[in-house]
């Protein structure tokens, strides 16, 4: 299985992600992730990236794609993967379609969460992450048992550093200009699925679940 969440900023392509990648047993990539740990770790892509990031503006092309290719070509890929954040732009969707087509190969299923901006702006403001498992939280919605602990690993909860609103106004942007024909290229190869991502994380999951069977 193949899958590709395309998604506004927070429209919960990390949240739903994680979840059917446990449920397939197959790996979750996040180049959001991928870039995250390359900045605290202070690799020079990392220091590259972070300025980047925190404008909410995209990494280039080259760079994300050679990411992939390296994440991609790791064992764990073979039987499949689900990627949150990639493709991002026409280049990257071009070139993942070179990079995993072939005789007898799983077709990429790609699925479009549809949030509407407005819900965007308050699930970012109050979004938590673990600063050390990566799991994701919701004041409101997704609250951990304890104020600012992770359930999990007992990690820090931070806010990330592009979480602040001009930023998520630039990702929103970059979004719609960059991403947006990203779907129409995968609508015209009838690759794509459209779910609507309000509602509660489980009732999404199960939109989500159905549409893949
Ligand atoms: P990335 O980390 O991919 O960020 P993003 O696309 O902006 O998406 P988010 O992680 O903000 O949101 P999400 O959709 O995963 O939502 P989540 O599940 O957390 O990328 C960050 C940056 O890295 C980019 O801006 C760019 O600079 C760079 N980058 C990454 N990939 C790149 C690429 N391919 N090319 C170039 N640059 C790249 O949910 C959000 C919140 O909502 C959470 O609090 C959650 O608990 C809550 N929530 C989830 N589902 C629901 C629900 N159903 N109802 C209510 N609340 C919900």
């Amino acid at each position: 299985m193949k899958v590709i969440f395309i998604g506004p900023p927070g429209s919960g392509k990390g949240t739903q992600a994680k979840r059917l990648a446990s449920r397939f047993g197959i790996p979750h990539v996040s180049t959001g992730d991928m870039l995250r740990e390359a900045v605290a770790e202070g690799t020079p892509l990392g220091l590259k990236a972070d300025a980047i990031m925190k404008s909410g503006a995209l990494v280039p092309d080259d760079v994300m794609i050679g990411m992939i290719r390296e994440r991609l070509a790791k064992p764990d890929a073979k039987k499949g993967f689900i990627l949150d954040g990639f493709p991002r732009t026409l280049v990257q969707a071009e070139k993942l379609d070179a990079l995993v087509s072939g005789n007898g190969s799983d077709p990429l299923r790609v699925l479009r969460l549809l949030v509407p901006d407005e819900s965007i702006v308050k699930r970012i403001a109050l979004r938590r992450t673990c600063a050390q498992c990566g799991a994701i939280y919701h004041l409101e919605n997704q609250p951990p048992a304890v104020d600012g602990v992770c359930d999990r690993c007992g990690g820090k909860l931070i806010a990330r550093t592009d979480d602040t609103e001009g930023a998520v106004r630039k990702r929103l942007e970059a979004f719609h200009r960059q991403t947006t024909p990203v779907a129409d290229y995968y609508k015209s190869k009838k690759w794509l699925k459209e779910i609507d991502g309000i509602g509660p994380v489980d009732q999404v999951f199960e939109r989500i679940a159905k549409s893949l069977s």
